[in-house]
């Protein structure tokens, strides 16, 4: 595969989800079995990536526990001939693929957060960014795998697109189609969170992203927009100026595991997948 990093941006608060996140990162919340930073990790892993980055922070130590070696378990469940679930516990990444860790000192963004892998990235690299909280089901094949074989076709930099409720285009960000009827979707601009009145249209971003190395070199001079936050929208609004970009709906069912109602959702419908196989 031609991507071989991808980014995960971890180390937001996860407000909504107090009090549960004020010990644990809101990534390490279980649906079903498994936190949901897994998930997004075992559709990069089927994407072909090899390295793993993984911007976190102060409170996010868990995330990096979760996906390194446990000598004293497996020590313990081996004596005790605990064979599946020794099993269970070595597989959590294979060994091919490396991960590293970075740190985002403050929250500022998200647009920064991925500006923390800066160094890591080269210009002339395409490289994926995974939001764990966008929790997806993909069909035929992973959502990020999906945004891949689009890259491998068209060579340049790929967002993943879903068409929401004209009244929630204020939730995300949102593309300006330069050509409706076609697909692969021709990206002209984008802005983030809209009202509804000025939204270009209602292909809102999801948390998938295949990006030119260099926008690592434009999100550096990106400034606080809205929410006072460091966007990674604008950084992309920018790259629009200098580099083809295209939108690909994606194929499969979408969680929003960053609210409630969304993570309750994801645990139900990964939840009759476990209980009918
Ligand atoms: P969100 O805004 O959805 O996550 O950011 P949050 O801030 O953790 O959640 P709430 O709103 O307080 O409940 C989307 C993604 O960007 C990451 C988050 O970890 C999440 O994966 N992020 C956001 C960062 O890594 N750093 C930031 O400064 C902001």
């Amino acid at each position: 595969m031609s991507i071989q990093k991808a980014v995960f941006p971890v180390a937001g608060m996860g407000t909504r989800f107090l009090p549960a996140t004020k010990a644990i990162p809101k990534e390490m919340l279980t649906v079903v079995d498994r936190p949901i930073i897994d998930y997004a990790v075992r559709e990069a892993v089927e994407a072909g990536c090899e390295t793993l980055i993984f911007v976190t922070g102060r409170t996010k130590n868990a995330i990096a526990d979760y996906f390194d070696r446990n000598p004293d378990l497996e020590n313990e469940l081996e004596a005790k001939q605990k064979a599946e679930a020794l099993e269970i516990v070595r597989n959590i990444i294979p060994s091919h693929v490396q991960c590293i860790y970075v740190r985002q000192s403050e929250a500022l963004g998200l647009g920064h957060a991925v500006h923390c892998a800066a160094p890591l990235i080269t210009p002339d690299e395409h490289f994926a960014v995974m939001l764990p909280d966008d929790l997806i089901d993909g069909y035929p094949v992973g959502a990020l795998k999906q945004l891949i074989q689009a890259h491998e076709r068209e060579r340049c930099s790929v967002l993943a697109l879903e068409q929401v409720a004209w009244e929630d285009v204020h939730k995300y960000g949102v593309i300006k189609p330069a050509n409706s009827d076609l697909m692969p979707i021709q990206i002209e601009s984008i802005v983030e969170k809209p009202a509804r009145a000025d939204a270009p249209s209602n292909w809102s971003v999801v948390g998938r992203y295949v990006l030119s190395g260099k926008i690592m070199d434009i999100l550096k001079d990106v400034q606080r927009g809205t929410g006072g936050e460091i966007q990674l929208t604008d950084g992309i609004s920018q790259l629009l100026q200098t580099e083809k970009m295209i939108g690909v709906p994606l194929s499969g069912k979408r969680f929003d595991c960053g609210n409630k109602v969304g993570f309750l959702e994801a645990n139900l419908h990964f939840g009759l997948r476990f209980l009918n196989r």
